[in-house]
């Protein structure tokens, strides 16, 4: 795929790195061209404003943003783009994520972010619901997504009859 990157991975911190290089690694797995930026909703607002406002010029097509406790930042994202954001709610100290999670996920109707789970499994699954949005118009991504579930439900049955 020679395109520049089409997925965002933004993150609150440079702490949510050891979680979120497992959304990284996921889309080079799928050969995803993606770029990552450590930026806040809270200690970096005007520089969150202004790359996500440019990001859909620069031909980025999935905004994935992670940020723990008082989780702003995947809202902040949709709020200033049309692109479709998919938020990841980082494990907390406190609270085991159940903050990130609620801070994530409680949109109010009008600006959506997909939220998926706190931690490893968002982040991977973050990821793979990336890949599954530009599949829809990419089919050579679509058969690597097919085959990826076909190596996984193989995995499975293996398992089973071991
Ligand atoms: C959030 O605060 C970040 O996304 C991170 O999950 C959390 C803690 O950040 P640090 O104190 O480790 O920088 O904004």
């Amino acid at each position: 795929m020679a395109e520049g990157p089409l997925v965002a991975v933004l993150m609150g911190s440079k702490s949510d790195w050891e979680t979120m290089r497992q959304c990284a690694e996921a889309l080079a797995q799928f050969g995803v061209p993606y770029e990552c930026r450590v930026l806040s909703a809270h200690r970096t607002p005007a520089e969150t404003a202004e790359y996500v406002g440019q990001a859909e010029g620069r031909g980025i097509q999935v905004v994935i943003a992670a940020a723990g406790g008082a989780a702003h930042l995947a809202g902040v994202c949709a709020a200033h783009t049309l692109l479709p954001v998919l938020g990841v709610p980082m494990e907390s100290a406190s609270l085991k994520g159940l903050d990130s999670l609620l801070s994530t996920v409680q949109m109010p109707a009008g600006i959506p972010v997909g939220t998926l789970a706190i931690g490893a499994a968002g982040a991977r699954n973050a990821a793979l619901l990336a890949v599954a949005i530009l599949a829809n118009g990419r089919p050579e991504l679509r058969e690597k997504l097919r085959e990826f579930r076909a190596r996984q439900r193989e995995k499975i049955l293996r398992e089973s009859l071991e």
